[in-house]
């Protein structure tokens, strides 16, 4: 076959776990779907960790037109690359990212004999810059935000907000306001569920010109991909289609990869890990010993960093609560020294259970488990949906404090701890996910996942939408 008839989609994540991992779902489900050739680009450091803690070429062997290739993110190989030093990597793909991204699209060094020119970047809507060079090199850029549409209509919001004095802050802004001026969701967002780069106030903060430049030129990619669905999070993805008509929502992508490979090849794809820690599965034997429902999963995600005072409020607060659970707490997350008060070794000995880093998709399948307590991260959040699991959302930074508003005020399967975490809370909030709310967050909850699973069944309305990405995709053609 002629190689300039075939397309090839370039797909290149924002190098952090929770923009990776859903990112080579959508490369999953692309080279299920079809023969398209796909090349993943990584960054050099999170492939050295895929590599290590998954059977990531196991899972890619099955897809010839596959390829994976690398490039620095600029940061030495000791950086934390956590929530709190996210400004650093911005800066360091900018300076270094950018110029070699540039550079291996214009020296055509990712086509070779088997590979057809790059016909589509699908780039992480972080990185818009991948825009200026498709322009330049004439090849349709379709950029991928990994985070929930209400945030991303909450950022696109944020020159009215100027507008209309809520930002930026200043010493006297009250942080419970309801925000007018993000449509669509007026009655819902106060000033604190902002997302956390909104809460500054200085408008030249480097985190915060970031995102919301990144958010408002969108508008010039050929499209945009949402890892949401749209009875999730309808009035949100309704505003953004006035500016973005050619919008793509074709989430929960975990759960539309589970469902599309294991109706054709009949297994569970468990083998998806893209875990940049290594799992510690001896959880999962833990949970099978729990009665049904019984215990709280609770994990930060990748980027979360608590100060040794929080680590200990909450984990005074969960044993206080009598309930058991599972922590999946990261090397290297809590800052301060480790001495630990007995009574806690105590109460975990008895009731509880620790990782660094858990298979968290089987973690929340499992029927032991019976609420989360998260830090909002969206992939978290859908996850959690999709096995109908209420949730006590502590956001940390980003995206966070708008999905946990989301849960606390909109679809009510969940409680919203946000900008507190002291014992007594913690307590009060667990029981009453676990025992004395239980019921009316259950029923939420499993609407929720309902909704969720009609999304990516056949006909369903993301199922539908990453068909029309497939037919898209296979008719771009280089524009020599
Ligand atoms: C952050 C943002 O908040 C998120 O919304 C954004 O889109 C990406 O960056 P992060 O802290 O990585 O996310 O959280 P989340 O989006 O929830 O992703 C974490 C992923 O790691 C989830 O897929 C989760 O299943 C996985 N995980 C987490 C594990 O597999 N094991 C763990 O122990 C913890």
């Amino acid at each position: 076959m002629d190689q300039r008839s075939s397309s090839h989609v370039l797909i290149f994540p924002f190098p952090v776990q929770g923009h990776v991992n859903c990112m080579l779902r959508l490369a999953e489900l692309l080279c299920h779907e079809s023969s398209i050739h796909v090349t993943f680009l990584n960054s050099e450091f999170a492939h050295q960790r895929l590599l290590r803690y998954t059977d990531l070429h196991l899972r890619f062997s099955s897809y010839p037109n596959f390829y994976f290739r690398t490039i620095s993110d600029g940061l030495p190989a000791d950086h934390p690359r956590t929530g709190d030093r996210v400004v650093d990597l911005f800066n360091s793909i900018n300076a270094v990212t950018k110029p070699r991204f540039r550079e291996m699209l214009s020296s055509g060094s990712l086509q070779s004999s088997g590979r057809p020119p790059v016909t589509c970047i699908i780039a992480d809507g972080i990185m818009c810059f991948a825009i200026d060079v498709g322009n330049e090199l004439r090849i349709p850029t379709i950029l991928f935000r990994t985070f929930s549409a209400s945030c991303f209509w909450a950022f696109f919001c944020v020159p009215k907000l100027i507008e209309s004095g809520d930002l930026p802050l200043n010493g006297e802004s009250d942080m419970d306001k309801l925000l007018e001026n993000v449509e669509g969701m007026e009655n819902v967002l106060r000033l604190r569920d902002l997302p956390s780069f909104c809460r500054t106030t200085d408008l030249s903060d480097r985190g915060f010109l970031s995102v919301i430049l990144a958010t408002l030129r969108t508008t010039r990619a050929n499209g945009l991909i949402l890892n949401t669905f749209e009875d999730l999070e309808e009035s949100a993805l309704a505003q953004i289609r006035k500016h973005i008509p050619n919008l793509y929502t074709i989430g929960p992508l975990h759960a539309h990869l589970r469902a599309r490979v294991s109706s054709s090849r009949g297994e569970l794809p468990w083998r998806s890990s893209s875990s940049l820690w290594e799992e510690d599965r001896s959880c999962m034997a833990w949970l099978d010993e729990q009665p049904l429902k019984s215990v709280v999963y609770v994990s930060f995600g990748s980027m979360t960093v608590l100060t040794r005072n929080q680590f200990l409020e909450f984990w005074h607060g969960i044993v206080n609560s009598g309930k058991a659970f599972l922590w999946a707490i990261r090397p290297n997350s809590v800052i301060g020294d480790d001495n630990i008060p007995a009574e806690l070794i105590e109460g975990t000995r008895k009731k509880g259970y620790m990782v660094g880093w858990a298979p968290q998709e089987e973690v929340l399948v499992h029927p032991a488990v019976g609420g989360f307590l998260t830090h909002s991260g969206w992939n978290s959040t859908l996850e959690s949906i999709c096995e109908g699991l209420p949730m006590i959302c502590w956001p940390f930074y980003a995206d966070q404090q708008v999905n946990s508003r989301l849960v606390g005020a909109v679809w009510k399967n969940g409680v919203d701890m946000k900008d507190t975490c002291d014992r007594i809370t913690v307590e009060k909030m667990v029981k009453e996910l676990m025992e004395v709310r239980r019921d009316e967050f259950t029923k939420c909850s499993n609407r929720m996942a309902k909704l969720a699973r009609k999304a990516v069944t056949q006909h369903g309305s993301s199922y539908s939408n990453l068909d029309r990405l497939v037919e898209d995709l296979k008719k771009m053609k280089l524009q020599l």
